[in-house]
């Protein structure tokens, strides 16, 4: 059974950003026979978040929105990053590994010092353990946005480094995990038309109240091309956020595009903004009911988290006793 592993940090509420760019593979690829590990990144949330009550809040919200949006606990492991304490141990075994020179040219830390996040190691170190969480569990794919390339790409190269020092050619230490990132939504465009971001206050939160939720989406930048005029949907940020959530092969996604397309019809940016508002209603259904559920049920929560974290910590076993013997601790 090929494995998957992936997490999202707790720094807040998800965003169709997240769903389109990381979520929605999760749910595709457990729904195609995948062994899925989904996690809370707890330990790299502390980079960044001070408020230990905050943090509380936002883990469990994430939780309960990996549920709401489908992850199936038959089917993906759900925890949280600190009930597997070990990927901290591997994390130091890697960075004993990882060359300074390797963090220095790291690009999140660079972005997230210069919007005035706190300049500590943690921070500075946070590819190391992202390293950790990825080949603590050997999974074959790792799915994330485009933005996560680096970080997947610096675990693929810390694998390779811990092989060369430690392994022999035909029994390397770890196997080299592929990353999978969706060609249809690399970068999934907020209101504004740049990337969408919690931190740039350009989201659309698909668990809004109806209104809200239309008023939000009605709020999504366009051009001027007059009603009766062809436009180019490709370079609409209202249908590449439609795109993303139907698939750009679905029959909602070819009818809007034949409509964008046609001059002389009277079909304007309005009517594409409420084509999308309709369609995040028909997606969101189900996970807007199961989220209000989840929210009542702590106790399931976190049943889900315990099985969860028994897993993964049995995943872990297992390699980290590979990993002792090869550097030379047992
Ligand atoms: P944010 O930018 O809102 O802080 P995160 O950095 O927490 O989001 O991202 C969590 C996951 O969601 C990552 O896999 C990331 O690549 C993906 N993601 C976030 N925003 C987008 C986006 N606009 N388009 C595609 N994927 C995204
Ligand atoms: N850095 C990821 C984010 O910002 C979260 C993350 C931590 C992660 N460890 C990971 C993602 C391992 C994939 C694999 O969302």
């Amino acid at each position: 059974m090929p494995r998957l592993l992936s997490g999202l940090q707790p720094s807040g509420q998800l965003h169709l950003g997240n769903y389109a760019g990381a979520i929605k593979q999760f749910l595709d690829l457990q729904d195609r026979g995948y062994e899925s590990y989904v996690f809370v990144a707890s330990y790299h949330a502390l980079t960044t978040v001070r408020d230990p009550e905050v943090l509380r809040t936002n883990i469990r919200q994430v939780v309960i929105d990996y549920l709401a949006f489908g992850l199936d606990p038959k089917k993906t492991h759900i925890y949280l990053q600190h009930d597997v304490p070990a990927v901290t141990e591997l994390a130091w075994l890697l960075a004993c590994l990882c060359p300074k020179s390797q963090m220095d040219k790291a690009t999140t830390y660079k972005d997230k010092v210069a919007k005035g996040m706190s300049a500590n190691l943690g921070l500075y170190t946070y590819p190391v353990l992202q390293a950790a969480d990825i080949l603590a569990v050997q999974p074959d794919v790792v799915p994330v946005g485009e933005d996560q390339r680096q970080n997947v790409e610096i675990a693929r190269d810390l694998a390779q480094k811990f092989n060369h020092a430690y392994g022999t050619e035909d029994q390397p230490v770890f196997k080299i995990p592929e990353v999978m990132i969706r060609k249809d939504t690399a970068v999934l465009p907020g209101i504004d038309g740049q990337k969408m971001s919690k931190s740039y206050g350009n989201i659309i939160d698909p668990f809004l109240p109806e209104k809200k939720l239309r008023k939000v989406i009605m709020k999504i930048v366009s051009d001027s091309t007059p009603v009766e005029d062809a436009k180019v949907a490709d370079g609409d940020t209202t249908f590449q956020i439609f795109s993303a959530i139907a698939g750009a092969e679905d029959a909602r996604t070819v009818d809007l595009r034949a409509k964008y397309e046609a001059q002389g019809i009277g079909f304007g940016y309005g009517h594409a903004k409420q084509a999308l508002f309709e369609l995040i209603l028909e997606t969101f259904d189900e996970p807007r009911k199961r989220r209000a559920e989840l929210t009542a049920d702590p106790s399931y929560v976190k049943g889900v988290l315990r099985d969860g974290a028994a897993a993964a910590n049995a995943a872990l076993t297992d390699v980290m006793i590979k990993v002792r013997t090869a550097a030379g601790l047992c």
